[in-house]
């Protein structure tokens, strides 16, 4: 993909993120800053006023463990583990009072196992979630190229609750 496509794709998967029900009724949402060609998630940050949410970013803390710590849009960043930028602020976040994540991928399929870069971030940090639980809403953002028919799927893969693509919204409940 270049540039352009990446920027224009993921303004249409956002547009779908932010009329998602449970994403206008969530109050506290981690997302990501995107490296390489990651769908892009600048544009909710543009909304993010009228949006109203505690919006927290990932930082790799001690023992390669994700830690979650608040971010508004214009607060100060710096460079992270693998180039990714990461907020200054170092708040911790409480993982349990995040409603929903919202996690890049290089893969996914039509059970809604994803595929990470392989560190098991995203997988240790959320290895509390169950899937019937109301909260918190794991929600990956791809595009829709990404499927593919079968992904191999671990005991300690956490599976995605919907996916975002182009397309719209899928839900794997
Ligand atoms: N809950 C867990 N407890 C302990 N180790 C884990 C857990 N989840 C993942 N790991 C470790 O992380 C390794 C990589 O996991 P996996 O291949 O699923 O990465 P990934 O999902 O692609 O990565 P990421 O979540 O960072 O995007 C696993 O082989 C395992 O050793
Ligand atoms: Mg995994």
């Amino acid at each position: 993909m270049v540039p352009g496509q990446v920027a224009s794709i993921s303004e249409s998967i956002i547009k779908h993120v932010i009329e998602f029900k449970p994403f206008l009724m969530a109050q506290t949402v981690a997302l990501y800053l995107p490296v390489d060609n990651e769908v892009d998630t600048s544009p909710l940050l543009n909304h993010h006023k009228i949006l109203e949410k505690k919006l927290c970013l990932p930082v790799v803390r001690p023992e390669n463990k994700l830690g979650f710590s608040q971010f508004k849009p214009g607060d100060s960043l710096q460079s992270g583990v693998y180039g990714i930028l990461e907020p200054c602020n170092k708040d911790w976040l409480d993982i349990g009072s995040i409603d929903m994540f919202l996690l890049p991928l290089v893969g996914f399929d039509a059970q809604g196992t994803r595929l990470g870069y392989g560190g098991g971030y995203y997988d240790r940090a959320l290895s509390h979630c169950k899937k019937n639980a109301k909260k918190p809403i794991v929600v990956g953002l791809a595009f829709q190229f990404q499927e593919v028919a079968q992904l191999p799927c671990a005991d300690h893969d956490v599976p995605l609750h919907y996916i975002v693509t182009e397309n719209g919204v899928r839900s794997f409940l």
